[in-house]
Formats: structure tokens, C-alpha cells, sequence
């Protein structure tokens, strides 16, 4: 149950788990006490055990905010550390001096203006809303803070009011900050590159600042809106993890600043490089919402908190709990070049071998038979689709398979009649040679203009295939982030803005297709976060299929993102992105860590080829169910290099999917063992296709013994059911 507790100042925000804790100084400083396993109360002198000074002997004019463990601290006035806020006045000065005005408690979750955000349908989570105000600006700051009762997870973001008659310049806003009392630990993030994205990157705390950020226009493949602290010797199943993520595409920062006091401040938001924001008198700001999540069982602990809170308090839609369908996308099989008889083709043999959707991807519009020209220009090929998307889908249809399209709304290419019509739509600075990436400009997504434009094409395409699914991609980011829709004061609000009119566009466009299954990509997983979940309930992992490499990116992607959220097919060997061959079983098993799919020329397969295809889609469809959204459980970490192995438990415990790959081959190795968890010890489980029984203890203490075969990178899959009741 989620509960509030005010008690003697001090507001408690509390589950059967967590606790998060805050007192009021002195009716007026807001301090932050405590967030970590549940409590019952807090007692005495709080401000006296961390700081050394006791309460009644306080006074903020003595310089002492830089010892205080703050909820959101302001810069400039006694606090020398980083600070969550800065905010100038007309005077150009930017010192604030935040103190509390009023708060109030409501039931339920508010939904953010203009942002996506954690929901609550059944009303059950209790929310906080603390105003602090700077009287000297005129600028309330509303600090909201929700408790959710079915996840550890507490959801935070902040409100900015100009009260006063001034215009007031916010130069950073922070959606959280925690001020942790004691340094000890380790950071972890999730950083990388194009085709090798969100790899865990641990390191040791140590005084000064260190942390994520992106400044690319897009929550980026170098790094991910998210951050873990854990405590020192932290594992899989043990230790207490504390994790920030932000719901936000664009640019960001999640960072810890260690003091000289050994304290820790850490804190997620915007990325003040290139931002900043006019308020005007009267106007309002909404940050982007930072969830919190608290684990005291480790990182796979911390990770069934995400993956419940991505399940039932982030995607929307039939396709929150809906199976996925399996999916084949003509990329790797024709890149641009293909004809509606090539495809035709394709979908054929998909259906053969038993896909559900046909996914028409890149190089179906205009002239496109490049990355060089077209985006922009919505309008079927003649040459590639004769009788358009209407035509083609039908077609598929009465293949058996639903229907799928690519498009890359955001972008438009010089080459095309919508830069020829509107050449001042893209993001560019006066004077300046517009920059181009893959060939390509980004429109301003800021400008209602583009926004209509951008809606209608999209909307266009999906009424005209009557399309069940659309792959949004985006392959650039932003350089510079400027534009001709804003004049130069508001220079800086560009990347925002353009973030805010996506996403008005994004809830247009799921509220009149309900029924599309949107993945989102950017060049693979270059946007992969918690605010493209809230639209899009999948999203292509990376551009790397390679299933080797997929088995690190999926490992460290899941520690935030359940298996429903990770787009991952079967394609190709030679690998088309590291040369890589794999065996089929172990493309399939890595597949099936995520939302399964194929990505390959099927009709250069030969028959035999395809029934084992055939067989291993059949096989993944009997546990689509438990693999989507089951409990995910990681057994091998592949940075540490032996191999991966995870296993998907069923909500009711009846069936598990059990995937290990070995990396190396070895000869003569002696038998390789792989310990479960979380069955039931007393219960007995047989493996599918064989006659084979064990015990649950057994397979989580003695273990499974895994039976490779020979090659690098094979795999073994085993689904196990539960006997009797
Ligand atoms: C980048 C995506 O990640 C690929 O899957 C593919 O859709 C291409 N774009 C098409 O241009």
C-alpha cells in the first residue's frame, strides 16, 4: 500500500518496501533524510545526526546549506556544491533562496504537461507536492514526488512558475537529486556507440563529478538517460542498488558529484549545455519526470522493479500486455533495392515458415533507392509499389500476414520537394553551411508547421497500407541546435522544444491508432528510453544482429528495459555488420531474448533451412508468453566473458525458458553447469521434448547441465514446465 505520513515536519512516502523521507528545517529548508528500505518512523534530531548542528540552532545565513543533505537545492546561496537549479533575473544575478510555501497530497498519479510520464490506472499511488518559492524572483518551484504502491519506485519531477513581473532566465533544472550521506560504492551507466549501445560501464565513486550526458538532440547510443548506484560487492541477487532513469529522448544528464565531506548528490535532468528558458510572467515549466527505483536484492532485484514499472506504469495501449507479433523486416534482406515481386517473394516464404507481420522498411517513397534522397516525400514509388501501399498491403494480407512500414518522419533529405517547398523547416543557424548526416537534414519539430506536416504524412501512410505497425526511425542528431522558427533569446530552447513537439505529435498520432504497434528506432537503439516506451512499446535494440554481440547489448539493455521492449531478430551470416556466422539455434535463442522477428533474405534459404526456421519460430511462439513478460532473470554476465545465460520465469511460476550461449568453444572442457533461479525448490519441473524431471532445488543449487554443441557461440535452450500443481 502506498501511504504518506506527515509527521513533526517531516514528510514519509512510503510502500510494503521502500521509504523516502524529507523534513522541513526550520518551517522553511527543505532537507532530504532518507531513501531506502521501509521504515517505520524517523526520530529525533535528524538535521543534528548529518550535519552537526542542531535544529533549533540552524540559520541558513551562516553558509551552512553546504553541509545539509537538501531535496532540491538551489544555486548560488550557500550551497558551494552543484546545484539542481539556477535561475536568473533581470539583474543577471543567479542566486536563489528557495523555502517552502505550502504542500499538498493527492491520490493517484498527474499526468505531466506536454511529457510523457509513469500512469496510474487503479489510482493507487499517493502523490506529494512541495512548493518552495524564491520571493526575491517570484518563482514557486513545485516539487511533485509519487510512491507507487505494486513497484519501489518513487516518480519525481519539477514545476516552475514565474510569479513576479519579471522575465526570468532558468539556466538548469533538474528533474531529481538525491543527496546520499555516504559516498560508498560504485556508479554504473550504461554508455557505448552506434551498434554497440548501452554497454555496462562501471566505476568507482571518487570526489568530484562524474556521470552521463548527451548534447546529440536524442537520448543517444552513447549514452542512456539511467544510472545505478550500488553499494560496494553489489551482485546479481544481493546488495543494495539505488537507480535514477529519466522519462526523456533528448538531451540529458545523470551524474554524482562526491564532496569533500564524503557525501554524494546525485541527480538526473536536462542537459543544461545548449538550454536554457524564457519564463515570462505567468508562464509555467514542466521538467521531464525521473523515476527512482530502490532494490535491497541487487541488480536483477532492481531490474524486476524496472521491467514491472515499464509493464504497468509506462507503456500504454492493447500492446502493454499484448503478445508481440513475430515480425520479418526487409532490411538485411533487400536494403533499398527491391521490387514488389522480390517482396511478394519474401512475404511468402515468411509465411511459410510462419510470421505474422510483414515489415516494409526503408526505400518505398519517392526516389529512394539511397540514403541520399527523398525523405520528406511520403509518396509511394511507382516503380517499387505500381498500385502504392493500398495495393501492396493487400497483397500481403492475403499472404496471411498483417502489414508493417518504415518511415523517418523527423528528417528531411536536400534532395526532396518538401526542402525544395520549405527549405527554412530544418534545424540550421543563419550563416552557417547546413550540416548533413546520412545525408540528411532534421526538421524542427518545434515548429507547429513541420508538426502538422509530420502528422498528416504519418497518418497518410497508415490509413493508406491500413498498416498494424509502424518502425519510427531517426537516423541523425542534432548540429547545431538552432532555428528560424524562434527568435534569438530563445536560441537555446531549441532541442527542447523540437522534444515537446515530437511528443505532441507521438500522442496524436497512438490516440487515432490505437490499434498500430509502434517500434521506435534511431539508427538501431540511439533513442532507447522510458519516454519513447510511453508511445512506442518496442524498440529496435541496435543495428548490430550480430548474435554474439547481441547477447551484451541485450544483457545490459535488460537492466532497465524488459524483453517486450527490445526489438531482436534472426538474421543473416556472415553477420552483415561483423562478418560473424552463428548457428541458427543460437540466432533464434539470442531472438528470443526480446520482441522475436527475422531480418533476412529467406528466399536465398534453403527448404531444409527453412524447417528448422520453422521449427524454432513455432518453438518460440509456444513461450511468447513467458519471454514478453515473465520474470527476467540474468544468470551470466557476458562482460565477464565466459558466455550469457538468462531465463524467463512465467507469472505463475508454471514455466521457464532457460537460454545459456558459450562463447568459446572448448575441447575437452568437462561439463558445463548452470545454476537457476528463482523456481521453486519444492516443486518438480520436466524439460520439455525429453523425459528428463528435476527438482527445483536441483536446478538452482546443483544446477543444469548444459548440453553445446560444438562451435563458438552456440547455444543451449531448454523450456522447463512445472509438474502436477
Ligand atoms: C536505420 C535502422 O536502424 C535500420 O534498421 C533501417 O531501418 C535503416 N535505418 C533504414 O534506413
Amino acid at each position: 500500500m502506498a501511504e504518506i505520513l506527515e509527521q513533526q515536519c517531516t514528510f514519509h512516502l512510503r510502500n510494503a518496501n521502500i521509504s523516502y523521507i524529507m523534513r522541513l528545517v526550520r518551517g522553511e529548508i527543505l532537507m532530504h533524510v532518507y531513501f531506502g528500505k521501509r521504515l517505520s518512523e524517523v526520530r529525533g534530531d535528524v538535521l543534528h545526526r548529518f550535519t552537526a548542528v542542531p535544529e533549533e540552532g540552524f540559520d541558513r545565513n551562516e553558509f551552512r546549506l553546504d553541509r545539509l543533505p537538501q531535496e532540491y537545492p538551489a544555486c548560488g546561496y550557500g550551497d558551494l556544491r552543484a546545484g539542481a537549479l539556477t535561475v536568473r533575473g533581470e539583474d543577471g544575478v543567479d542566486a536563489l533562496a528557495l523555502a517552502y510555501v505550502r504542500h499538498t497530497i493527492q491520490d493517484g498519479k498527474p499526468a505531466l504537461n506536454g511529457l510523457p510520464a509513469t500512469h496510474d490506472r487503479t489510482n493507487r499511488c499517493k502523490t506529494l507536492c512541495v512548493t518552495m518559492e524564491d520571493s526575491r524572483l517570484g518563482l514557486e518551484c513545485e516539487l511533485y514526488y509519487t510512491v507507487f504502491d505494486d513497484c519501489d519506485a518513487i516518480a519525481r519531477h519539477v514545476v516552475l512558475h514565474n510569479t513576479g513581473r519579471q522575465t526570468l532566465t532558468v539556466d538548469r533544472v533538474m528533474s531529481a537529486c538525491v543527496d546520499f550521506h555516504s559516498a560508498q560504492g560504485q556508479l554504473l551507466t550504461l554508455s557505448g556507440a552506434w551498434a554497440r549501445e548501452r554497454y555496462m560501464d562501471w566505476r568507482p565513486l571518487s570526489q568530484g563529478r562524474q556521470g552521463v550526458a548527451s548534447a546529440r538532440g536524442a537520448s543517444s547510443a552513447q549514452s542512456n538517460p539511467f544510472m545505478l548506484l550500488a553499494e560496494r560487492g553489489a551482485m546479481e541477487d544481493s546488495g543494495e542498488v539505488y537507480a535514477f532513469a529519466l522519462v526523456y529522448s533528448g538531451n540529458f544528464t545523470a551524474d554524482v558529484t562526491v564532496d569533500q565531506y564524503g557525501g554524494a548528490r546525485a541527480m538526473i535532468g536536462l542537459n543544461d549545455e545548449q538550454f536554457d528558458w524564457q519564463l515570462l510572467p505567468g508562464d509555467h515549466f514542466t521538467t521531464p519526470e525521473a523515476v527512482l527505483v530502490y532494490a535491497a536484492d541487487g541488480l536483477g532485484g532492481m531490474s524486476r522493479e524496472w521491467h514491472a514499472l515499464c509493464h504497468r506504469h509506462v507503456t500504454r495501449g492493447p500492446y502493454a500486455s499484448a503478445q508481440r507479433p513475430i515480425l520479418l523486416n526487409n532490411w538485411e534482406a533487400t536494403y533499398f533495392n527491391f521490387t514488389e515481386e522480390k517482396l511478394l517473394a519474401l512475404a511468402g516464404k515468411a509465411a511459410q515458415i510462419g510470421v505474422e507481420l510483414f515489415v516494409l522498411d526503408d526505400g518505398w517513397f519517392g526516389h529512394r533507392d539511397s540514403d541520399a534522397v527523398s525523405l520528406g516525400d511520403w509518396v509511394e514509388d511507382p516503380r517499387k509499389l505500381p498500385d502504392g501501399l493500398a495495393g501492396f498491403s493487400e497483397r500481403i494480407r492475403a499472404l496471411g500476414l498483417r502489414f508493417g512500414l518504415w518511415m523517418e518522419p523527423e528528417m528531411v533529405s536536400p534532395d526532396s520537394d518538401l526542402y525544395r517547398a520549405h527549405p527554412d523547416w530544418c534545424l540550421h543557424a543563419p550563416g552557417m553551411p547546413r550540416l548533413t548526416g546520412r545525408n540528411q537534414l532534421v526538421l524542427d519539430m518545434g515548429s507547429p508547421q513541420v508538426q502538422e506536416y509530420v502528422y498528416e504524412a504519418v497518418a497518410g501512410a497508415l490509413t493508406r497500407a491500413k498498416a498494424d505497425y509502424l518502425k519510427w526511425d531517426m537516423n541523425r542528431n542534432f548540429s547545431p541546435a538552432a532555428t528560424a522558427a524562434l527568435p534569438p533569446a530563445r536560441q537555446r530552447e531549441t532541442a527542447h522544444r523540437y522534444m515537446l513537439g515530437l511528443y505532441a505529435v507521438l500522442e496524436r498520432l497512438t490516440e487515432a491508432f490505437p490499434e498500430v504497434l509502434f517500434e521506435s528506432c534511431a539508427s538501431g537503439g540511439g533513442r532507447f528510453d522510458l519516454g519513447m516506451l510511453y508511445y512506442m512499446p518496442q524498440t529496435w535494440c541496435s543495428d548490430n544482429t550480430d548474435a554474439h554481440d547481441r547477447c551484451l547489448i541485450q544483457y545490459s539493455t535488460s537492466l532497465l528495459f524488459p524483453p517486450s521492449a527490445m526489438g531482436a531478430h534472426v538474421s543473416a551470416v556472415p553477420n552483415h555488420q561483423t562478418g560473424r556466422v552463428t548457428a541458427l539455434e543460437t540466432r533464434s535463442a539470442v531472438a528470443m531474448g526480446g520482441t522475436y522477428g527475422f531480418e533476412l533474405d529467406l528466399t536465398q534459404i534453403d527448404e531444409s533451412e527453412l524447417e528448422r526456421m520453422k521449427a524454432l519460430l513455432a518453438q518460440e511462439k509456444s513461450v511468447r508468453d513467458t519471454l514478453l513478460y515473465g520474470q527476467f532473470i540474468r544468470l551470466w554476465n557476458p562482460f565477464e566473458g565466459r558466455g550469457a545465460a538468462w531465463m524467463s520465469l512465467s507469472a505463475c511460476g508454471r514455466q521457464a525458458v532457460v537460454t545459456a550461449v558459450r562463447f568459446r568453444a572448448a575441447v575437452n572442457g568437462g561439463p558445463e553447469v548452470l545454476r537457476l533461479r528463482g523456481l521453486d525448490s519444492g516443486a518438480h519441473y520436466a524439460v520439455r521434448g525429453t523425459e528428463d524431471v528435476y527438482g527445483g532445488d536441483e536446478l538452482m543449487n546443483l544446477g543444469l547441465t548444459l548440453q553445446f554443441a560444438t562451435g563458438d557461440d552456440a547455444s543451449y535452450t531448454v523450456i522447463l514446465e512445472r509438474v502436477g500443481a
